[in-house]
């Protein structure tokens, strides 16, 4: 076994990574700015006359600025569904899938897979009887957005014939024959009834892209096809690693969508990139300006929410700029000829839906997309990528046992994913914002499959709960690092969801009952018994949503206002907590929302999430119980709940992990963050490293509360017997010596139990 972060020189990649060239996030400067605003404004005009850009633009400005796009008529829908490379083997198709029981089926990105395999099934009359078909997608936002997709091309109601499911959302009735759903949920409902019997057909769609998932659930589906010989099971892929499905079902039949792509130019960049938000920046306005609107459309790959709208924001600078010199424009809405949309997980449905819609000819699109625009959607139309060379992704470093969301360099297969998106449907241009020597000594040929790199608690609790014993028997692809799997066994010891011999103990088969991480599954229930659920309830349902304050520009000061007056002192779980009672106190009102600068979709959906945990906490008679006002207990249950990541002030703001000693700092979203006094110990919610470590969702504690809770972490040591009662906490620290080596000889009995 063979730890995947470990790179050749001994050092671990992620770490490494810090001293790599490909890292250096330094945010630009405001004269940098200004500099390269000005400079672009140059290039932009001399390049705006070039192309004759003056005279198009003003024709424009006669047009009404009501902008028009295509809606899909049915026959639009009908002839794009027949253009699709899957079309044409239909047939071919439906004979492979009648005759095999397993079949693994090949295509480019955008041939048609996930919209119109199951499709195909169903009116060839494979749900007749009743028989569902589950289609798993590793991302939310693509089975909701494929399921939209679908639903139209069908010409149902979405909920009807063809729906969706996703953790906390669940979009389907019993007329639905067509379910979309995460992988997760697909594994959750194994939960409920281990042979699928509904199903008549799973297809396990983007499996190359080898998440924990649909890793576990292709191990799980090994074992049912025996079971159930009437269950057919569909594997689809793009290229890439296809042949290692076909083996791991016992060679099972390939079926390769033939289609074609169009040759893509491939740009490097010649110098380091030190600020790659600002590359794509620079490398957009230019592909813009220097080349004819109707040539094609423009995707940026970036990291994540953040890069992407401080990019959008930022080409929409540069392009008034250019605009407004030239032709007198004073503000970005003017500009007529471009539209710009993100895209990312936690953009609403509403916005998702838009970016597929097809502009005139007389405007380019512009999408700011993460790594869900590289094979999971795909969006017509593109001809130019720039592509940022980095993902978000979530890594486990057994090493120090934590899980982060690092920004970390893709890999050389993303990398061909990417740029192939620019030619679809034509020759396109790919800038990839790194130099070819970044590329070939710096990326991994592919990625690390999900399973080698994140911690692997929920996994284990899942799988144990499915009466798997022996956690390393059970059929993987690849197999986790053996260290990631004892730290994530010995994490769930820790928290007393598996007993000293390995097997499930009754918390622990509880804590599975939920659809969250194993600690705050346990936290919801310890509050239960601490009289304090009610408000962990709304504490970690908060927590299952993303940002729910609201900073729009220009109003940035006001919104800053807004938000701080639901601080509450040293804690922003606390804040968090006093943000939804007081929206409950307003009767969840819209208005109150608005004027108040806080998410009303993100409420909503809190709220929602929340009468789901209700249930559940229900149906395992887990009760619910109020402290009232006193927020001291729910404070406790905190500290106890995430005893195991907590941080010591170690100097001016900053902090060190306990458990790691590795140094850590506030993130600036933070109650405590610019504090003149801050706390001296920490818990928080999660580690986000990128340029730095920072600790997000924070809350002070007393360190006596830590050695209370987490008596086999934390212990408290006197420095001499006069000394005082702070400097005796000055000391406290992670268990050494003796305490190390009582949890070592646990860990080996746990270690003993699953060899
Ligand atoms: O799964 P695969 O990558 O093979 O292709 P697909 O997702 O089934 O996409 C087939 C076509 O449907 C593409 O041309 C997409 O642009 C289109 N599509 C769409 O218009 N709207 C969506 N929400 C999803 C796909
Ligand atoms: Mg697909």
């Amino acid at each position: 076994l063979i730890n995947p972060f470990k790179k050749p020189d001994g050092q671990f990649a992620i770490n490494a990574r810090k001293g790599s060239k490909l890292v250096n996030f330094k945010r630009i400067s405001k004269e940098q700015r200004a500099k390269a605003k000005e400079s672009t404004a140059v290039a932009g005009t001399q390049l705006g006359n070039l192309l004759g850009l003056k005279e198009s633009h003003e024709k424009r400005e006669e047009d009404t600025t009501q902008h028009t796009t295509f809606e899909n008529t049915p026959e639009d829908i009908e002839s794009t569904r027949r253009s699709l490379p899957a079309f044409k083997v239909r047939s071919d198709l439906l004979t492979m899938i009648r005759d095999n029981q397993i079949s693994i089926i090949i295509g480019e990105t955008g041939s048609g897979k996930t919209t119109q395999l199951a499709q195909y099934l169903y009116e060839d009359g494979f749900c007749s009887g009743g028989r569902l078909i589950g289609i798993t997608q590793p991302r939310r936002v693509a089975a909701m957005s494929v399921a939209n997709r679908v639903a139209l091309e069908m010409n149902v109601q979405l909920g009807e014939e063809v729906g969706y499911s996703i953790r906390f959302e669940d979009y389907t009735s019993p007329k639905t024959r067509l379910k979309f759903m995460t992988d997760g949920i697909l594994l959750r409902e194994t939960l409920l009834d281990p042979e699928l019997e509904k199903y008549g057909c799973i297809i396990i769609d983007e499996a190359h892209e080898r998440s924990l998932n649909t890793d576990i659930m292709i191990g799980i589906l090994r074992n049912l096809l025996v079971k159930r010989r009437d269950l057919k099971l569909i594997v689809t892929s793009a290229t890439m690693n296809a042949a290692k499905f076909s083996e791991f079902f016992g060679n099972a039949p390939q079926f390769t969508i033939p289609g074609r792509t169009y040759p893509v130019d491939i740009i490097y960049s010649k110098n380091l990139v030190n600020d790659y938000v600002e590359a794509a920046v620079t490398e957009a306005v230019k592909i813009h300006l220097s080349n004819k609107i109707s040539s094609g459309d423009i995707l940026i790959f970036m990291t994540g929410q953040e890069d992407i709208e401080v990019c959008m924001d930022l080409i929409k600078e540069k392009l008034t700029e250019v605009y407004s010199k030239k032709f007198g424009i004073s503000k970005f809405e003017e500009i007529s000829d471009l539209e710009i949309f993100p895209l990312y997980s936690a953009l609403p449905p509403a916005l998702q839906n838009k970016i597929f819609r097809k502009l005139d000819d007389s405007r380019r699109k512009i999408v700011i997309a993460t790594n869900i625009a590289e094979t999971s959607l795909t969006i017509d139309g593109i001809r130019y990528v720039v592509d940022c060379g980095y993902s978000k992704l979530k890594v486990y470093n057994p090493r120090i046992g934590l899980d982060s969301l690092a920004i970390t360099p893709i890999s050389r297969a993303n990398a061909n994913q990417r740029s192939g998106r620019a030619g679809r449907t034509s020759t396109g241009v790919a800038y990839r914002l790194y130099t070819e020597e970044t590329l070939e000594t710096e990326m991994y040929v592919s990625t690390i499959p999900e399973l080698q790199r994140t911690s692997l608690q929920n996994t284990i609790l899942l799988l144990k709960s499915l009466g798997v014993k022996d956690v390393l028997s059970f059929p993987l692809m690849d197999s986790p690092p053996l260290q990631t799997l004892l730290a994530s066994l010995y994490d769930l010891w820790l928290i007393n969801a598996i007993d000293n011999f390995g097997n499930l103990t009754s918390l622990g088969k509880l804590m599975s009952k939920f659809p969250l991480q194993p600690s705050l599954a346990r936290i919801l229930i310890t509050a239960s018994y601490n009289d304090c659920s009610e408000e962990m309830l709304t504490i970690v349902s908060m927590l299952s949503v993303p940002q729910v304050f609201q900073r729009p520009k220009q109003r940035e000061k006001e919104a800053d206002l807004a938000r701080s007056k639901f601080f509450v002192p040293g804690s922003d779980h606390l804040t968090l907590l006093n943000v939804y009672s007081q929206w409950k106190q307003n009767k969840f009102s819209s208005q109150w929302c608005t004027k108040n600068f806080v998410q009303y979709r993100a409420m909503c959906k809190a709220h929602d999430i929340r009468e789901q945990l209700v249930k559940i906490m229900g149906k395992n008679k887990v009760l619910l119980t109020s402290s009232g006002t006193d927020w001291t207990i729910v404070k406790k249950c905190i500290c106890s709940g995430f005893a195991h990541q907590a941080a010591k002030l170690s100097g001016l703001g900053k902090y060190v992990h306990m458990k790691t000693g590795m140094d850590v700092q506030l993130h600036p979203t933070s109650t405590l963050f610019g504090l003149g006094d801050p706390p001296s110990y920490v818990v928080y919610n999660e580690l986000l490293m990128t340029s730095k470590e920072y600790i997000c969702c924070v809350t002070a504690v007393d360190p006596f509360w830590l050695v209370e809770s987490g008596p086999l972490l934390y212990g408290i040591r006197r420095i001499d017997d006069d000394s005082s009662y702070h400097q005796s906490f000055a000391l406290m620290q992670h268990k050494t010596g003796n305490d190390h080596a009582r949890e070592k000889r646990q860990r080996d009995d746990i270690e003993r139990e699953i060899n």
